[in-house]
């Protein structure tokens, strides 16, 4: 992607999108680090539409607090604010609700649609009462010749979340679902350079460790005529939206990875700055490598982060290899501990081994995290001073083994 001119987009004011229907969003073009987690080296845009029917005007989400001045200004260039009767909110994380307390001021008739979810959450972040109703799945609100209809998608990738449907002419605004972190040259899928790295990024960010949860709002969408989806980050998509929608079910496939011979896999992973918890390693797949399991050992310098999630993922047990350093887990390491979080994992089996110095808190710290995750240990860590003799080699192997064992016995009970 070479696509990195902001400038026609910085200068965008409203956008019109359809009769009635209105982009009047906000762009962050110079943003880097979204959420203060995830980078965005093309920035990002907070989407929000505002639909006018015949009898009732609608906005579908806000943008972020800091852009909510501009945001006003946009919606009172197409209608007086006191004429507003809907402010959806699709979900309620700051990014799309942060102008919500603002715009509500100007919008007195406003009442905010939302999941009795969100609604629970704009309590806590309004602090100040506002009419509200909540919707069932599939309910309809009609704004005279134009039907919103609401599809519950929670964890998609908040409890709260659900999409907001235009049923004609098929514009299906999904909020953070679809989206991508991208400000470019234009505003639509067939105005900008092949995005679909940038949305595989987002979603690996953002709804991975939601797979299951973005099959089952997809399976409700799924026989909609959709022309257009407007996701609440990033580019529109018009040219072939279903085709974002086919990406985010070959995305959320839960078993890509499993074995095709049936076995179980024990998936170690682990760093060795000088061979001793490598030869630690070693033990430990030697005592994994029990009949009905296969084992996956691998340095995390030597594997992407992509491949390292995936590899999560398909793990059916996994075990950490980590040595001390500076009274610490090293930083590559907590970042991989740290990714357990933004996968969906399909195991709680694990185990810790690790060689180190003169102190050796690091498989305790990984201990703890593994716990704290909900993680099953079926053997305590495994700790070697400096180059593991034989002694620490056969507990490694007692350790591969318990935990292989244990992964069979789930399987057996299942
Ligand atoms: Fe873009 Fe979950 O907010």
């Amino acid at each position: 992607m070479n696509d990195t001119s902001n400038q026609n987009a910085s200068m965008l004011d409203v956008l019109n999108i359809k009769p009635g229907i209105h982009w009047v969003g906000a762009l962050h073009p110079d943003l880097r680090v979204f959420d203060d987690l995830f980078p965005t080296q093309y920035g990002t845009t907070y989407n929000s539409f505002l639909i006018q029917g015949q009898d009732k005007i609608a906005i579908i989400d806000t943008v972020k607090e800091r852009f909510g001045e501009m945001f006003l200004a946009k919606v009172k260039k197409l209608v007086d604010p006191t004429k507003v009767d809907y402010i959806v909110v699709n979900h309620s994380e700051p990014d799309h609700s942060g102008a919500l307390a603002m715009i509500l001021q100007h919008c007195p008739n406003a009442t905010v649609v939302s999941s009795p979810t969100a609604a629970n959450f704009l309590k806590n972040q309004l602090h100040v009462p506002f009419k509200s109703h909540t919707v069932k799945d599939r309910e309809v609100i009609d704004l005279g010749g134009k039907r919103l209809r609401f599809f519950l998608a929670p964890f998609l990738h908040w409890p709260d979340t659900m999409f907001t449907f235009l049923e004609e002419p098929g514009i299906l605004f999904t909020c953070d679902a679809f989206g991508a972190h991208y400000c470019g040259s234009g505003m639509f899928d067939d105005e900008v350079p092949d995005i679909t790295a940038e949305m595989e990024f987002y979603f690996d960010c953002l709804v991975r460790p939601f797979k299951d949860k973005a099959l089952s709002a997809i399976a409700k969408i799924r026989g909609e005529k959709i022309e257009i989806i407007c996701p609440s980050h990033g580019p529109m998509l018009r040219a072939d939206p279903m085709r974002a929608v086919a990406l985010y079910e070959r995305w959320s496939q839960p078993d890509s990875g499993r074995a095709a011979d049936g076995l179980s896999k024990v998936v170690i992973l682990y760093m060795s700055p000088h061979g001793n918890t490598g030869r630690m390693a070693e033990a430990v797949a030697e005592g994994a490598s029990i009949p009905g399991v296969t084992v996956t050992r691998c340095h995390i310098e030597d594997r992407s982060e992509k491949e390292i999630r995936d590899l999560m993922e398909e793990a059916d047990a996994l075990v950490f290899g980590i040595p001390t350093v500076n009274r610490d887990v090293p930083k590559t390491m907590w970042d991989t501990l740290a990714r357990l979080s933004s996968v969906k994992l399909r195991t709680s089996i694990g185990g810790v081994f690790g060689s180190y110095g003169w102190s050796g808190e690091a498989c305790k710290m990984a201990e703890e995290r593994l716990k704290g995750l909900r993680f099953k240990l079926p053997a305590a860590a495994v700790r070697a001073s400096f180059r593991p003799d034989p002694a620490a080699l056969v507990e490694c192997q007692a350790l591969g083994k318990a935990v292989a064992e244990e992964v069979l016995k789930q399987k057996q009970a299942a």
